[in-house]
């Protein structure tokens, strides 16, 4: 049988339905961004995301369903978000998930939102094959994973405390830039004049493959106040502070490929449509004869379709249940989710 699965994500400022074939395909996905919504806060309002995944989600299913010529019928599966997120939002995608599966009498999978990243390459093409490293950069997540296959993924490292997309966001705030600032620091720095600030690279050389981001936004906030607040100078800055986060990722990436004897990494999460760290990335990698896998730009940042890919994968390893009941897990450690070897 080729199981069509329909995925649901909802863990954060997105709202994301996809339907997946196994054999066809993608067949649709649609998407849903609330960052204008949030964006007069400065960040994500937990509450005003929760509603608004209620408003968005059903419309988003009918389109995906008509774009992809299928009805609720069709469908055998229906994958969701379980977390980690927000749990308010991630509530709305498990309980729509939930109540259409018994229904319509189908199994559910809660899929893990980083396993979701982690195999979004594997939708594109060239995809990567297994064994390979992963470097996840979200906007709450940096993590190095080695990973095997599906279901067996090995932390090689993370952050101790903010994260690459926080490092991002935060410094752009410090700049002035609208939430989320990762893309838009990223835009500003491209007029920055390279070297007229150099800033910290937290845990450089530690010799592991952890990360630290705080230290940047204290050291970009110090460039802010003691120097004029004119347009080069915020450009020159935020120059120095991409050049800061890169430098330490695809350090990082190389180290930890060089550690497992691989060649393959694959980049995950929003901070992977930075062009930067893609070509940074590219010239490191392939200089050592590997090679760099990322998903389409379209799914880098949060989206159905990796979630609907993800509950594929799972369900070819019989990972789906027909129970009803649901909790979302808020927190919750990727290795946990590992097949018992
Ligand atoms: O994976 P994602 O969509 O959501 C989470 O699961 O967190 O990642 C969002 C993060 C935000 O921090 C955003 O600023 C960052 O990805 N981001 C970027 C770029 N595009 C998105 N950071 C740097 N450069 C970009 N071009
Ligand atoms: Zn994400």
């Amino acid at each position: 049988m080729n199981p069509l699965i329909l995925g649901i994500e909802s863990s954060c400022d997105e709202t994301g339905i996809a339907l997946y074939h196994s054999e066809r395909g993608l067949l649709a996905h649609t998407l849903h961004s609330q960052i204008a919504l949030h964006n007069e806060y400065g960040g994500v309002v937990p509450e005003l995301a929760s509603r608004d995944h209620v408003r968005h989600a059903l419309p988003l299913l009918r389109s995906a369903l008509q774009n992809a010529g299928c009805t609720l019928r069709d469908i055998d599966a229906v994958a969701y978000t379980r977390g980690p997120g927000l749990s308010g939002a991630l509530l709305v995608g498990a309980s729509i998930a939930c109540a259409l599966a018994y229904s319509l009498n189908l199994p559910t999978i809660g899929v893990h939102h980083l396993e979701g990243h982690l195999l979004s390459p594997l939708l594109s093409d060239p995809a990567p094959k297994f064994p390979f490293v992963a470097l996840l950069v979200s906007g709450g997540h940096t993590q190095l994973m080695r990973v095997d296959g599906v279901g067996r993924y090995t932390l090689l490292g993370e952050s101790v405390d903010d994260a690459a997309g926080e490092a991002f966001d935060k410094s752009a705030k410090l700049l002035g830039l609208d939430y989320p600032g990762g893309a838009l620091l990223a835009k500003l720095a491209q007029t920055g004049v390279p070297g007229r600030f150099r800033l910290p690279r937290p845990m450089l050389h530690s010799g592991d493959l952890d990360f630290s981001f705080s230290g940047l936004k204290t050291a970009v906030l110090l460039a802010a106040q003691q120097n004029p607040t004119d347009p080069q100078t915020r450009a020159d800055i935020a120059h120095a502070a991409q050049e800061a986060i890169v430098d330490v990722l695809v350090s990082k990436a190389q180290n930890a490929l060089k550690q497992c004897k691989l060649h393959q990494l694959v980049v995950a999460g929003g901070v992977g449509a930075n062009r930067l760290l893609r070509e940074r990335l590219q010239t490191a990698v392939s200089q050592r004869g590997g090679k760099v896998f990322y998903p389409d730009l379209e799914f880098c940042t949060d989206n159905g379709a990796m979630i609907a890919f993800a509950g594929a994968m799972r369900l070819q390893h019989q990972d789906a249940r027909r129970d009803y009941r649901f909790n979302v897990k808020p927190r919750w450690d990727l290795q946990a989710l590992n097949y018992a070897e």
